[in-house]
């Protein structure tokens, strides 16, 4: 039923924090380089979020220097740090964002008794001194101060009251009130809202966040329950990404704040054809493949496979879709270039695509595209961009594969010999016979790069249809205790399995220095003296 659109006031606005580089990151196997985080940063900002929470910066000198590029080189949204009530986290924080246009500090401290007792180990009367201090100090730097009483759905809902009345007394202008552990229901949420509204009078001058996880699958649900009871941000991750089962999905929640509009009366800033596009590049650049029925963004969630229902859309297509696929960016894949286009050619459609790549970049990524035009007649949209991330999350201390052969047959056990650039310069090399194809593979590469990785999961999927479509591989994989995750893509699927091996490993190392550091001891240990 056709619902009829009322006038949009600034109040029924929905602001949209992404979390995607923060809760998002700390999901198990996910691992990004600043260089991604940087990437992914700048599709957030097209997509038109209000809040980009870029990372923790206390947690590793990584993860302060990607917030502070992130600070440094994106605009249009504010950027977030999250801090813990300590001091030193929150100069962390301050230290990463201030070079933003729009700073926030992000500090949090668990309300609930279990959380106090067993994980602080501290009492309710430390945790209201903890929280005054942080909210204090962060304002002594930055107008803009959030603050979240972790836990709070577990928690005693007069002592959660109470310390965000002296978060507030103390100048924080966004208080977040999460379901940590996602055990909240709905009603359940919201009625916990209503009521902390009426024992913190000063909720009424500051901003009031949703902060849910998908422990129960209520993510997304308990999300409108809250905004629906007066929050007006919601916390949020790309594909729904975050610690355990995730955060709420921020293209669900921004899809159904957009098509449910007429009937609730709020929006969102964001710009839903980029929708699609952030998907694929989270799902691509974390090695977290989207299931093919999730909402959204999910590869079927536009398809119609009953014959019933194909003959409604092709008759009328609002017979059984509810959104239009062009709106998050489904369907806009026009580009198609050919093995004579030319490095202007590709440039421009790579603008079209939001990258600007120019220099250096622009010639390996031309040199990139010849090697997938020479063999596939049309190269799209989809080819490039899966392409082009593939070859601008290159880092430091990166692998590169130099050559490979791999000899199977069913009259022989699989053999494979590999060459590999070291993040040094040199060459290494190495042979294994294994099981399989990709058995023996793997294991040279092991053998090329001096590291006992173990493969956990193994992926292969076709950017686009067709037998010459580009083949993209995700590789999750332990190294010394750390599980790594890598992608590769390249017209070849053993290429692009033998890059996402070898970032995996990259991965893994930038991860564990320490590990890495004991690795080196030990080879020197090896090393003939003279
Ligand atoms: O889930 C949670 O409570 C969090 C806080 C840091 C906001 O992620
Ligand atoms: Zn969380």
């Amino acid at each position: 039923m056709a619902e009829a659109q009322k006038e949009r006031s600034e109040g029924d606005r929905v602001r949209i924090f992404d979390t995607t580089l923060r809760d998002g990151e700390q999901s198990p196997g996910i691992s990004l380089n600043k260089q991604e985080k940087l990437e992914i940063a700048g599709q957030l900002a097209r997509l038109g979020v209000d809040v980009i929470e870029a990372g923790f910066p206390i947690a590793s000198p990584g993860d302060f220097d990607a917030v502070q590029e992130i600070a440094r080189e994106v605009h249009g949204p504010v950027i977030c740090g999250l801090a813990r009530t300590g001091f030193a986290d929150i100069d962390a924080a301050w230290n990463a964002v201030k070079d933003s246009e729009r700073p926030r500090i992000h500090t949090f401290i668990s309300t609930s008794d279990i959380h106090i007792e067993h994980q602080l180990q501290t009492t309710r009367e430390d945790v209201k001194g903890q929280a005054r201090a942080a909210v204090a100090h962060a304002r002594g730097y930055c107008e803009d101060v959030e603050f979240s009483p972790m836990d709070a759905t577990r928690a005693d809902l007069e002592f959660t009251a109470e310390v965000l009345q002296i978060a507030i007394d103390e100048g924080a202008t966004t208080i977040n009130v999460p379901d940590t552990v996602g055990y909240s229901m709905p009603d359940e949420y919201a009625d916990m809202f209503r009521e902390l509204v009426r024992l913190v009078p000063g909720l009424a001058g500051v901003t009031l966040s949703v902060h849910c996880h998908d422990d129960l699958g209520l993510a997304v649900a308990n999300s409108f329950a809250g905004v629906r009871a007066g929050c007006r941000q919601v916390e949020c991750a790309i594909n729904g990404i975050g610690e355990r089962a995730g955060n709420a999905s921020l293209e669900e929640v921004v899809m159904l704040l957009r098509t449910r509009e007429a009937s609730h009366g709020l929006w969102t800033g964001v710009n839903t054809v980029e929708l699609a596009r952030t998907s694929r590049m989270v799902s691509r650049m974390t090695g977290y493949q989207v299931q093919p029925n999730k909402a959204i963004v999910g590869r079927n969630a536009f398809a119609h496979e009953a014959g019933i229902h194909q003959d409604g859309v092709l008759k009328e297509r609002t017979t059984y879709e509810i959104m239009d696929a062009t709106t998050i960016g489904l369907e806009s894949n026009s580009i198609v270039l050919g093995k004579h286009s030319g490095r202007h050619a590709l440039r421009n459609a790579l603008e079209e695509l939001g990258f600007t790549v120019e220099g250096a970049a622009l010639n390996m990524a031309f040199k990139r595209f010849k090697e997938v035009a020479d063999r596939k007649k049309k190269v799209t949209a989809l080819d490039l961009e899966a392409l082009v991330s593939d070859e601008m999350r290159q880092s430091d201390g990166a692998f590169g594969l130099e050559s490979f052969d791999i000899e199977a047959g069913s009259d022989r056990s699989p053999f494979a010999r590999v060459s590999v650039r070291l993040p040094g310069g040199e060459l290494g090399e190495g042979s294994f016979t294994g099981d399989g194809p990709v058995d023996a593979f793997f294991s040279a590469l092991n053998a090329a790069t001096g590291r006992e990785a173990r493969l956990k999961e193994y992926h292969v999927s076709a950017v686009t249809a067709g037998r010459d479509a580009l083949a993209e591989v995700t590789v999750l994989l332990e190294l010394g205790g750390r599980l790594a995750q890598g992608q590769g893509v390249s017209p070849d699927t053993m290429e692009a399995s033998g890059r996402a091996y070898l970032r995996a490993i990259a991965n893994a190392i930038a991860d564990s220095p320490v590990a890495e550091a004991e690795h080196h001891v030990q080879e020197a240990s090896k090393a003939p003296t003279p």
